[in-house]
């Protein structure tokens, strides 16, 4: 696509064209993997128009998101539960109880992440997640070196994220929590299917990497070449180291 917001477009209309082909029944709704920083604020953009305009309803779609901060008050507007109300969930037809993000102030995590794992499988498994890479090629949390088959789970966050993310944080490294909760590599591999966006001239090299590089835990999102059924979905800046 020609840029992010050309991507955020495809990739809202694909999803609601998937929920509107889903059959929904009491025991199996539509459950959908989210993702948040800057890369799907388009998509949800475009699912918020969707869904105004009567075109797709999340009625019986379940969400679970794929990481949160540990240690950041939900309330913070920094962290992912702030983040998904604001950017999507407040702007549609979802009913609270359907939405799951991971508790990164739960007095257990481990506890935590196991139920997040059950509480996934009682509804069947993930129709579609979607996703972004970092620019060390993480997907959700699971920086380089994360197993391939990890599962959800608590992991630190590396220098160069936290930098990255520090934009969010008063360009102030030492406000960015230091660990998240996040599905492992397994988890979202889990999903019947996984959409990949990646948008951005600062993500060509994980790109690249990604997808002409072999499949390593260097590069954790370079698992999906083995996914029978995910799809990149990316602009031209991304592009540019592509062979
Ligand atoms: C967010 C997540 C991360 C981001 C990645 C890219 O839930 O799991 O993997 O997708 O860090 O972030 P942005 O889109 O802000 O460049």
């Amino acid at each position: 696509k020609s840029d992010a917001k050309a991507v955020g477009q495809w990739v809202g209309e694909y999803i609601a064209a998937r929920i509107n082909d889903y059959k929904p029944t009491a025991d199996r709704p539509f459950v959908l993997g989210l993702a948040t920083g800057s890369t799907p604020i388009p998509t949800y953009e475009t699912l918020i128009q969707l869904n105004k305009a009567g075109k797709v309803s999340f009625e019986h779609v379940v969400t679970f998101n794929m990481d949160e901060y540990v240690g950041l008050p939900q309330s913070h507007p920094e962290s992912y539960y702030s983040f998904m109300w604001k950017h999507l969930f407040d702007h549609i037809n979802i009913k609270k109880e359907n939405v799951h993000i991971l508790n990164g102030n739960a007095p257990d995590l481990d506890k935590e992440c196991r139920d997040y794992e059950d509480s996934i499988k009682k509804f069947g498994g993930m129709e579609i997640i979607i996703g972004g890479i970092g620019v060390d090629g993480h997907i959700a949390f699971n920086e380089p070196g994360s197993s391939l088959v990890s599962r959800t789970r608590c992991q630190p966050l590396l220098h160069e994220t936290r930098l990255v993310n520090s934009r969010f944080f008063d360009n102030d490294i030492n406000q960015v929590p230091t660990h998240a909760v996040t599905m492992g590599v397994a988890t979202v591999t889990d999903s019947r299917e996984v959409l990949l966006l990646v948008t951005g001239h600062n993500k060509a090299e994980a790109l690249s990497r990604i997808v002409e590089g072999s499949v390593s835990h260097w590069w954790t999102a370079s698992v999906l070449q083995l996914h029978e059924n995910s799809t990149v979905i990316c602009d031209e800046p991304a592009c540019a180291r592509l062979q």
